[in-house]
């Protein structure tokens, strides 16, 4: 292979793709392999996978909980955006990759390791996120990506290259598609979903039930926020990573965030992927509802033009970079008067607003009233519409009416 290494610290899922890579380092380098495994939420056991990584040649293993760390200053900063890749995917999967590639870096530094390895294919957007995470907090790291270097491109490769090396081989039947799963959402590509016109089959989703299978009686549920970010659920305070624990279960029972969708992935290609992301998809809707009352007109727009270059900055692997940590800075700033409480009403799959308010709100009843008042007064809007239609009737003078 291209250069020595003398110790690697491996992201590692315990799964057979990575169990199989500390084998293939130790063959290719002889070097010492320190497994890594973030908590990130995945809802998987962990302790057994210490063992087994210990069993299949590692020398040393982490184990993290970065579940409050990845709520407070991951998820949080990009749910005050309202970040959305292409209309449609909330980021599940791209926002937890800068959070593992730092953990593992600040591992690597400890141990004195002077190589990272990660089990991503290199067809995806994941390698990118992970590589420019670890070249942005380390330049001089090695990087090592096994999976576009190897010959172990099939799965029957994989498990006859575990089996020749005592790899313990899973005994249950792989799943026909790609899994990845963390506090916020659930992702499923690949496999059986490669056909964009293909069903899923029901037993695949995880995180919610079908909305056709959600009670028939609506939830009532009411979030209170405190610049920007989401505290408590009904009145009850809750850390970041409690919280969205809390409404996976509120979002999950009632069929809601489920999406199908065909993306563009950066390295070029189409892909197909279903996501579940109970929580998330409720945060969106309450955070928007106390936004409106609390954010300024043009601060909003302003922000809201961000949105598209902010969670494309996500999606493409670029968090650690100057134009992220830009448009991070105004977004924070568009979120200090963002307090209040939203109400919304979850009924199979759907999420509605019912009602917002907030102590110290934009919203003036009394201008906004039909009814007579003195904040506002009817007459002006004449002066105000014609100084409008100036520039619309010089137009149409000159060029000619629609
Ligand atoms: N397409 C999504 C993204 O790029 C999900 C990726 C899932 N990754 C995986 N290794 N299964 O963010």
């Amino acid at each position: 292979m291209d250069g020595k290494v003398k110790k690697i610290v491996l992201a590692y899922s315990g799964g057979l793709d990575t169990s199989v890579i500390i084998q293939w380092l130790k063959e290719q380098y002889d070097c010492e392999i320190i497994a890594f495994c973030a908590d990130v939420g995945q809802g998987e056991e962990l302790e057994p996978v210490r063992e087994k990584a210990l069993a299949t040649g590692a020398s040393k293993v982490y184990i993290e909980d970065l579940q409050e760390e990845f709520a407070k200053d991951f998820l949080f900063p990009m749910l005050r955006a309202n970040a959305y890749y292409e209309n449609n995917y909330l980021l599940g999967t791209a926002i937890a990759r800068p959070l593992i590639a730092k953990e593992q870096i600040r591992i690597a530094l400890k141990e004195g390791a002077d190589g990272v390895c990660h089990g991503c294919t290199g067809k995806g957007n994941d390698q990118i996120r992970f590589e420019l995470a670890y070249q942005t907090l380390n330049p001089h790291i090695k990087i090592i990506a096994p999976w576009r270097h190897w010959d172990l491109t099939s799965r029957s490769a994989l498990m006859d290259y575990a089996k020749t090396h005592g790899i313990p081989v899973p005994v249950t039947k792989a799943k026909p598609y790609s899994i990845d799963r963390n506090l916020f959402h659930i992702s499923f590509e690949g496999g059986v979903l490669e056909d964009p016109w293909y069903t899923p089959d029901e037993d695949m989703f995880q995180l919610s039930v079908a909305p056709e299978n959600a009670p028939d009686k609506p939830t009532t549920i009411e979030i209170d926020y405190e610049a920007g970010d989401p505290v408590a659920v009904n009145g009850e305070r809750m850390s970041p990573a409690r919280l969205l624990t809390r409404l996976n279960e509120f979002g999950g029972r009632n069929g809601i965030g489920r999406i199908d969708i065909v993306e563009n992935r950066f390295v070029g290609m189409k892909s197909r992927g279903v996501y579940e992301t109970p929580g998330g998809t409720i945060l969106h809707v309450a955070h928007k509802a106390v936004e409106s009352l609390t954010v300024d007109r043009e601060i909003m727009y302003l922000r809201d033009t961000m949105i598209p270059d902010y969670a494309k900055a996500i999606y493409n692997g670029f968090w650690y970079s100057p134009e992220r940590e830009l448009m991070q800075k105004t977004i924070d700033e568009s979120q200090k008067n963002v307090y209040g409480t939203a109400r919304l009403k979850l009924y199979k799959g759907s999420c509605i607003v019912t009602g917002r308010k907030a102590v110290k709100s934009l919203y003036d009843e009394k201008i906004a009233t039909f009814e007579e008042d003195d904040g506002y007064r009817q007459d002006d809007a004449e002066g105000f519409i014609r100084l409008n239609a100036l520039r619309l009737k010089i137009y149409s003078a000159t060029y000619g009416k629609k």
